[in-house]
């Protein structure tokens, strides 16, 4: 495997074992993702203070069955579960959103407020759909720092593929008062959008 000359990693000697097995699976703007032997994955850092937020964030929704569960840390790499299954928008496009889907969405978006983050939001490129229609969490950015009291990100890109109707539809089932609010907040947010554009 070439190794990246941006990427110093400081492994510990487990690690620097494990890796030698490690397969790539992807790279975002913050680091690089490999995947290690028994399911886990490490994110390799380009900024020690994205790996500190990011561990840390991991730390605190470890025991969530919607976040990946944290094993190791270093200054520059996080070891983590594996996530399996398929992007969320992705997802859909091929199979539709489903009222298990939605509900399993909408509970995500509850065990966030649990976990007491502060960005009620998550995009749909970082969550993964798996057998059940299970959902995971791969990239919790700025869970605690960034103030968003409602998933807006996630509206955008349904909407993007579609189904944000379906998706307030479905809500509106399960809490009629949080699907009025969410449409109402987002359509503010679009017009905002407009107006801005228009200036
Ligand atoms: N736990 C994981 N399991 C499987 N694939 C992952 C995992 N974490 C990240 N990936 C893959 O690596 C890519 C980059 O990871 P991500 O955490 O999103 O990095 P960044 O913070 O740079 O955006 C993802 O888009 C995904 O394809
Ligand atoms: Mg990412």
């Amino acid at each position: 495997m070439k190794k990246s000359y941006a990427y110093s990693a400081d492994f510990d000697e487990v690690t620097e074992k494990l890796f030698r097995e490690a397969s790539y699976l992807g790279e975002g703007h913050n680091g690089v993702v490999y995947e290690l032997p028994n399911k886990k994955a490490i994110k390799i850092f380009l900024k020690r203070k994205v790996c500190t937020d990011e561990g840390s964030i991991l730390a605190r929704t470890n025991g969530s069955k919607y976040f990946p569960r944290l094993y190791n840390r270093g200054k520059f790499y996080v070891v983590r579960d594996l996530v399996e299954g398929k992007r969320l928008d992705k997802y859909i496009r091929q199979s539709g959103l489903s009222d298990r889907l939605t509900k399993n969405i909408y509970e995500l978006l509850l065990e966030l407020k649990r976990l007491k983050f502060k960005k009620l939001d998550i995009r749909c490129k970082d969550i993964y759909v798996s057998g059940g229609e299970k959902l995971m969490v791969i990239d919790p950015k700025k869970a605690y720092t960034r103030k968003v009291d409602y998933p807006r990100h996630l509206m955008k890109g349904l909407n993007k593929i579609g189904v944000l109707e379906e998706f307030f539809y479905g809500v509106k089932k399960i809490n009629p008062k949080k699907a009025i609010e969410w449409e109402l907040k987002f359509k503010r947010y679009c017009d905002m959008q407009q107006l801005s554009l228009l200036e």
